[in-house]
């Protein structure tokens, strides 16, 4: 099914299961500890892979002896990149994922020591004798900056609309600041994991993948094989945040272990290498300038980000939201990227306006001040419903005017002290922070197949993922509106390249796009329902587990008394995406306070207003919601990357030293959705929500600890060094 124009009303609009706040069907699994987790899928006769991590960031192998850990107990075999053969590269890494002689940066993987036992592996692992010819190499973006280049892609192009410098120069009120945002991690709770396992030429592995068909593609690409021979199985995930998007080292040498030992191969990465071995968020360095009239009214805006990465890698695409958040005549926007050596970067959390909000939404706070503005009216008096360097492309639905509106009544805003300081409990400090949320809606094209039984069952079987997102229930609660039947009635199948190809769980683009396939099947099914009972397919109601038209009701599952009725489809779209701007919008709301005596801060409470189209089901998407808010303040006050300028890796590479915040953290968040839908993004009228949770977040902490201090941080994480 091609979407080519606005949805009209169809059969999810009854909204009989559907936009209803329902528990995850997945949930009693997740909490009894039932549901596998790819390191607990039951191999039989499976042995053990310890990978061996290179202990310099830059330079070459000169020798690696293997011999004492081969004859080392239990030891099966090890594998290197001599012994590998010859590996390609997949479309999704940068970095070798088994490196050697040449070392791209810090424990990168570079042999896997395979065992009878997770023992004996992790043991002979350490009997690996490597020596290095260790190279500088540059770890320090501030000092790389100058030298950095434009990245190639026309998404990354510099833009540019009007007169920006002449514009600026001209403004009576103007703000010229510098913000910097840290290397951050993804920090998941379950680590990359994988079993492999080779049944002649096919290879088999149960992993932790946010991207099924990427990862299919890439493992073919790396072996030199046929996607056909791969088969990737990932039912549930234990968190991604982007670092399971792509294949990664330990998915590799699983593959490449059980090649060799002959035998399955489990291979978890251990959290001490999930830092430096894996991707993480690079750092950005932004410089922002806005000029505005002595009425609050934007003329010029511009935004440019620094970041670094591996040769051949990409930026962090800091300044995509400031092409579109705000209005303003004069505008320019800048991406530099510089080569680092650091482990590779890569998406994580809502990669570009997460860490792009945290420098623009203080930068949109300190102007506001300069103007003796609120800052909730300063934003407001410059929404715009078009994007502003194509006038004529409106955006499908845009109202961040009413969240901030009714996110400021329902906070208590008016309370806020313009003033910094001036609020106080006790030894607390006391602030109020508001920012924009702002992520684009992406739609991905994504299959599903839909099965009838006998007994009224329906099976939905799609290769999208569940990373603790609640794919399984939206896509039980699009099949059961669809076919008129219960939740009960529904089985979700997911995960497995088996069945047909996902959008898969990115970008925020997984649940409305995989919903959309999961409905385009379905309206195949209920035409090759209809024609098995011999109605007319467009005049039929599906509902309470029959198909009425007129005064005639047959059983669904009459239909499938000769044998199952399946059907397949894939949803597909034109380019609506490219006439209609598509995005998500919100308002965050924070209150903070600060020690006056040791500058420790504590949320007090956080408000998020969403304008995120229609919710399928407003229990997950809370969830999702407050989880990204928990997010957005580790990236705010905790989380932060340390460099080792000297040898080149991430010191705080474990739980105990990168620290993220729970939800324990913060007595009060509340979520709420303005009732929206949106034709444009697709049958279901949803749109993506995950990710805006965190965007905009980390900003208006900072802006709550300006309102409660006084003083400005523009250097993430707001710590509290920097406070007194
Ligand atoms: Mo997301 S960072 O695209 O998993």
């Amino acid at each position: 099914m091609k979407f080519t124009t606005p949805a009209t009303t169809n059969p999810i609009d009854q909204l009989k299961v559907v936009g209803r706040a329902t528990d995850r069907i997945d949930g009693p699994m997740k909490t009894t500890g039932t549901a596998p987790y790819a390191y607990e899928h039951q191999a039989p006769n499976a042995a053990y892979g310890y990978v061996v991590h290179a202990g310099i960031a830059k330079g070459r192998i000169t020798s690696m002896d293997v011999s004492e850990a081969k004859r080392a107990p239990g030891v099966l075999t090890v594998v290197t990149a001599d012994t590998a053969g010859k590996l390609g590269k997949g479309n999704f890494n940068t970095a070798k994922l088994l490196g050697g002689p040449e070392i791209q940066h810090y424990h990168q993987a570079i042999a896997l020591v395979v065992a009878e036992t997770f023992e004996q592996a992790r043991s002979a692992a350490q009997l690996v004798r490597v020596k290095y010819d260790q190279q500088k190499g540059a770890y320090d973006l501030a000092h790389a900056k100058d030298g950095a280049k434009p990245p190639s892609g026309d998404d990354n192009k510099d833009s540019k609309v009007g007169d920006f410098a002449g514009a600026f120069a001209a403004s009576p009120v103007r703000l010229d600041a510098n913000y910097t945002t840290p290397d951050q991690s993804h920090a998941m709770m379950e680590p990359h994991a994988t079993i492999a396992a080779w049944e002649g030429e096919k290879v088999t592995l149960w992993t932790a993948n946010q991207m099924i068909d990427w990862s299919r593609g890439d493992v073919a690409k790396t072996l030199g094989i046929a996607k056909e021979n791969v088969r990737l199985v990932s039912p549930y995930i234990g968190g991604g945040f982007g670092g399971k998007l792509f294949l990664r080292s330990e998915a590799l040498l699983a593959a490449l272990g059980a090649k060799a030992a002959q035998r399955p191969v489990k291979v978890a990465l251990a959290r001490p290498m999930m830092f430096n071995n894996t991707t993480h968020r690079p750092a950005t360095i932004q410089r922002i300038r806005i000029g505005a009239t002595r009425e609050g009214k934007i003329s010029a805006i511009g935004h440019e980000s620094w970041s670094g990465d591996l040769a051949g890698g990409g930026p962090e695409t800091a300044v995509l939201q400031s092409k579109l958040l705000y209005a303003g005549p004069n505008r320019m926007t800048k991406m530099r990227l510089a080569v680092l050596d650091l482990p590779e970067g890569n998406a994580m959390r809502a990669p570009g306006e997460a860490p792009g909000l945290m420098a623009l939404e203080i930068a949109m706070d300190e102007l506001a001040e300069k103007l003796k503005m609120d800052p909730v009216t300063f934003r407001i008096i410059n929404d715009t419903t078009v994007d502003p360097a194509k006038r004529d492309r409106k955006f499908s639905q845009r109202r961040l005017v009413e969240c901030l509106r009714s996110g400021a009544d329902k906070f208590g805003w008016s309370k806020r002290s313009p003033q910094p300081g001036k609020m106080r409990d006790g030894r607390w400090l006391i602030g109020m922070g508001v920012a924009a949320a702002f992520r684009n809606n992406l739609v991905q094209k994504s299959a599903a197949r839909v099965r009838l039984d006998g007994k009224g069952i329906v099976t939905v079987e799609t290769d999208m993922t569940d990373i603790g997102t609640g794919s399984y229930t939206i896509i039980a609660q699009t099949a059961a509106e669809m076919m008129g039947v219960t939740l009960d009635q529904v089985v979700v199948k997911l995960g497995d390249s088996d069945f047909p190809v996902s959008a898969g769980s990115g970008g925020q683009w997984g649940g409305n796009s995989s919903t959309a396939g999961v409905y385009a099947a379905c309206v195949k099914l209920r035409e090759a329902v209809a024609q098995k009972l011999g109605l007319n397919a467009a005049e039929a109601e599906f509902a309470g587990g029959a198909v009425r038209v007129g005064g005639k009701s047959i059983a669904l599952r009459k239909a499938a008394e000769g044998g199952d009725v399946v059907a397949e489809d894939l949803m597909e779209y034109g380019d609506l995406d490219k006439k209609f701007q598509q995005s998500t919008f919100g308002a965050h709301f924070v209150e903070v306070a600060v020690d006056a005596y040791t500058g420790e801060t504590r949320v007090r409470r956080m408000l998020a207003v969403c304008a995120a189209g229609r919710i399928l089901n407003p229990k997950a998407a809370r969830s999702q919601v407050i989880g990204a808010m928990t997010m957005g303040v580790g990236a705010a006050l905790m989380e932060d990357l340390v460099i080792d300028h000297r040898g080149g890796f991430f010191v705080n590479h474990d739980l105990a030293g990168y620290e993220v915040p729970v939800h324990a953290d913060i007595p009060h968040q509340e979520v709420v959705f303005l009732d929206e839908t949106d034709p444009i993004s697709s049958p279901m009228k949803a749109k993506g929500v995950g990710e805006l949770g965190i965007c905009g977040v980390a900003a208006a902490v900072a802006n709550a600890v300006y309102n409660a201090t006084g003083v400005r941080v523009r250097d993430y994480p707001v710590t509290l060094d920097k406070l007194l």
